[in-house]
């Protein structure tokens, strides 16, 4: 494949490929590890790449299974998503014992938000715009998790989407780069920690490498077709986040990038990823993402297989496309055997990095088992947590907070269903141990507050999608009662209460993997019970569970008070019910811009001008960009969320209009509480390159700070800013900064901005 790097890329990476020096800890690892593959054979050498699914195994099975047999035949570097320690020592028995070499295996995982203590889904993470909790909960992630045998994680995803259609972005970091590259370093950091080889810290895996989020449609697996220069200034940045915070290990998306699949792409994976970003460790493929590239079109097994090693992939998920072709490629001379060498030292070291040579049981702790899992402390951390990442998307006439007193009617399918609190891939919780909102409410509110129920409604009005919504034991419950039965029962309820809190929205499984929507509202069966809830004319309060933004075009403008909750994890009950109930102020903020029509996507703020923009103020202008039927607006924009108190921000104030080169430039601004209650308020800065060589968003985020004030207090916030936040990649891939004007913008979200402009000069 011809390289597609610009040329300056390429002199530059030819020029850096002299040989870097070696640490004495490097030279030490590099010595075990060529000692090592000096005794393997070849045969030896492509087991190490291989990564079969092991979630099936059971101890008294691992020996006899076909896995135990490929372990003894040394034809398996690692599995993944066992669970459970005697498992997990159980298969690494058979490694270490039974196969020539004794190479133990490496333990997988998909631990997106929490092992058995499950904090809110990464979309909620990204909410709390907390960089430091996020990272505390990807720390108590590791602890749990190699506590049960696991050190390699399938986390973070920093998958920019723009397209909520598309499930997956309740895994991910949102529609920004620069936040979604403070959430994926945080993550990288919480897992890793400063020293692999500890017992309770686990090896990252950045993915889906690359461009996983922008798929054609929002059709999960879809095709991705994307300019460079988008890449590279929109799509790379949490990637580079997270190489730059030295993540273990990469792995590559399903998608196609410039019509070759990124599993089998060079120019991603060693051009870029390795050439450009330095990246050490090694890359394992998606779950079986080599084989597919058969039904991409790009051969055969063999070939697809041999395509995918060369291309920079070191490791085969599931398909078995390297064990089963590579021997073959290598005696056809199609496949160099310093191919195969180089992936498989890459494995090795990874290993050694974690320990597992000097105890392949380093992760094996049954005491940690026993006592660092699900504890007290974890689950207080969790619930924390959640809370902070709920956004207040209205609260009109203040109904929230609500009193721990009167009568309450809390409705819909999904308020007493505690399977679906932990959200998407909690694959190691323990669904039983969640709470629900009603246990919350009920333990939080206390015995002066009277609470009636009612479902309502099913999720959904088509049982099948019912099916589809409720899997890995996430069901809702259906009823077989008619639709009018169940808004009546849910109406006279509501008759009878003070206020009504409806919980309403998406089910865990409507999010995440194979689950796309093209209709992003609240299901019709679920809107029906809504408005018969608000010809009640009670105060009602919508607590919306959701992995993706919503339309919520209607509920908007007719429903007083909406808290986004999105899947909190396993504590998100009580979470929900200390936020309800004011004991904790809501604080977090939209990742993701929530549009008003599906048909708006992708809607996104930090868009290009266009040569024909929409004047401002109007919301149609004939031969402007706009629709006949719907503004351009959002429904909520990105960095939106409201709070019990209320804050404002003083026009920004800066050292200077005219800074040079290298100075710093400084914002000021005060914030004040201006409202009853303590809160917190995320402050954002936005700045505005207005003239460049190529066309720059209208606007970009650059900093913010998350700060609690007591009611009437002020604080003066200051952003020193130099030219490193002005850079972006021009037309030929230099990443630099231009000379000229600059908005910059303060505010509470992405919309209300209070703008100064600044003249930068070389
Ligand atoms: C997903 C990955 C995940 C892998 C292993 C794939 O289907 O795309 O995100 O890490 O499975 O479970």
């Amino acid at each position: 494949m011809k390289s597609r790097l610009p040329m300056f890329l390429l002199l530059f990476s030819i020029m850096s490929l002299q040989v870097e020096s070696q640490t004495p800890a490097e030279k030490k690892m590099n010595q075990f590890v060529s000692d090592l593959m000096k005794q393997m054979t070849l045969e030896e050498k492509i087991g190490q790449l291989n990564l079969p699914g092991a979630g099936d195994i059971v101890t008294g099975q691992a020996s006899s299974s076909d896995i135990g047999q490929k372990i003894r035949q040394g034809k398996v570097g690692g599995l993944f998503n066992i669970r459970g320690l005697d498992k997990i020592r159980a298969v690494q028995d058979i490694a270490v014992k039974d196969s020539r070499l004794k190479i133990p295996l490496i333990f997988g995982m998909d631990v997106i938000h929490g092992y058995e203590t499950v904090f809110p889904i990464p979309l909620g993470l990204a909410a709390t715009w907390d960089p430091q909790l996020i990272e505390q909960s990807a720390r108590i992630a590791a602890i749990e998790a190699t506590a049960q045998g696991i050190c390699w994680n399938f986390s973070p995803m920093a998958d920019i989407s723009r397209d909520p259609r598309w499930g997956r972005v309740a895994e991910g970091i949102g529609e920004d780069p620069y936040l979604g590259s403070l959430v994926t370093r945080a993550m990288v950091r919480g897992y890793q920690g400063r020293d692999l080889s500890m017992n309770n810290t686990m090896m990252a895996t950045v993915k889906h490498f690359a461009l996983y989020g922008a798929s054609e449609a929002g059709r999960d697996y879809n095709t991705v077709d994307m300019s460079h220069i988008r890449m590279f200034n929109e799509y790379f940045p949490p990637y580079k986040a997270a190489i730059d915070e030295g993540v273990g290990c990469v792995m590559s998306s399903f998608n196609e990038i410039d019509g070759i699949p990124a599993t089998g792409n060079r120019w991603l994976l060693t051009d870029v990823l390795r050439r450009i970003w330095k990246f050490k460790g090694f890359v394992v493929s998606d779950y079986t993402s080599v084989n597919e590239m058969m039904n991409h079109g790009l051969g055969d097994l063999k070939t697809v297989a041999a395509m995918s090693l060369k291309a920079g992939l070191d490791m085969d998920m599931v398909g078995e496309g390297f064990l089963t072709t590579l021997q073959e490629s290598v005696n056809d001379k199609s496949v160099d055997p310093a191919e195969i060498d180089q992936a498989c030292r890459r494995i090795l070291e990874a290993k050694y990095k974690l320990g597992l040579f000097e105890d392949p049981y380093r992760y094996c702790d049954e005491n940690r088992a026993r006592t660092e899992v699900f504890t007290d402390g974890h689950r207080r951390i969790a619930r924390q947590t959640a809370a902070e990442s709920f956004v207040l998307l209205k609260n009109k006439g203040n109904i929230l907070p609500l009193k721990k007193s009167g009568t309450i009617g809390v409705i819909g399918p999904l308020m007493d269903n505690k399977e679906n609190m932990p959200g998407t891939w909690s694959v190691a919780a323990d669904l039983s141990k969640a709470t629900s909102i009603l246990t919350g409410l009920k333990e939080v509110g206390g015995g002066n507050v009277r609470i009636l129920t009612a479902r309502g409604s099913n999720l959904d009005a088509d049982s099948l999608f019912d099916e589809r919504a409720g899997m890995f034991g996430k069901s809702t419950r259906r009823e077989n009662r008619s639709p009018d039965e169940m808004i009546q029962e849910a109406v006279a309820v509501a008759i009878q209460s003070d206020v009504v809190v409806a919980v309403l929205g998406e089910s865990s499984e409507m999010t995440g993997e194979s689950s796309s929507r093209t209709d992003i509202g609240i299901p019709k069966a679920q809107q029906d019970l809504l408005r018969a809830l608000v010809k009640t004319g009670k105060p009602l309060v919508l607590v919306l569970l959701t992995g993706r933004p919503l339309t919520l075009t209607w509920e908007d403008a007719h429903v007083p008070s909406i808290l986004n909750v999105w899947f909190g994890g396993s504590e998100a009950g009580r979470a929900v019910a200390d936020v309800l109930f004011g004991d904790v102020n809501p604080s977090g903020k939209l990742p993701s811009t929530f549009p008003q029509h599906v048909g708006q996507i992708p809607l996104y703020y930090n868009h290009k001008n266009t040569g024909r923009p929409l004047p401002e103020g109007k919301w149609f202008s004939k031969y402007t960009s706009n629709y006949l039927d719907v503004d351009n607006e959002p429904l909520y924009p990105f960095g939106h969320g409201l709070s019990y108190t209320t804050f404002s921000i003083s026009d920004p104030v800066v050292s200077t209009t005219t800074p040079k080169g290298d100075q710093i430039l400084t914002v000021m601004a005060t914030l004040t509480n201006t409202g009853n209650t303590a809160g917190k308020e995320v402050i954002q800065l936005y700045i505005r390159d207005r003239v460049g060589s190529v066309t720059r968003p209208v606007k970009e985020l650059k900093k913010f700070q998350k700060i609690e004030l007591k009611p009437g207090e002020k604080k003066n916030v200051r952003f020193d800013i130099n030219t490193d936040d002005l850079k972006f990649y021009n037309y030929d891939l230099i990443y630099d900064w231009e000379p000229g004007a600059f908005d910059i913008m303060l505010g509470s979200n992405s919309k209300d901005v209070k703008t100064i402009t600044v003249n930068w000069s070389k």
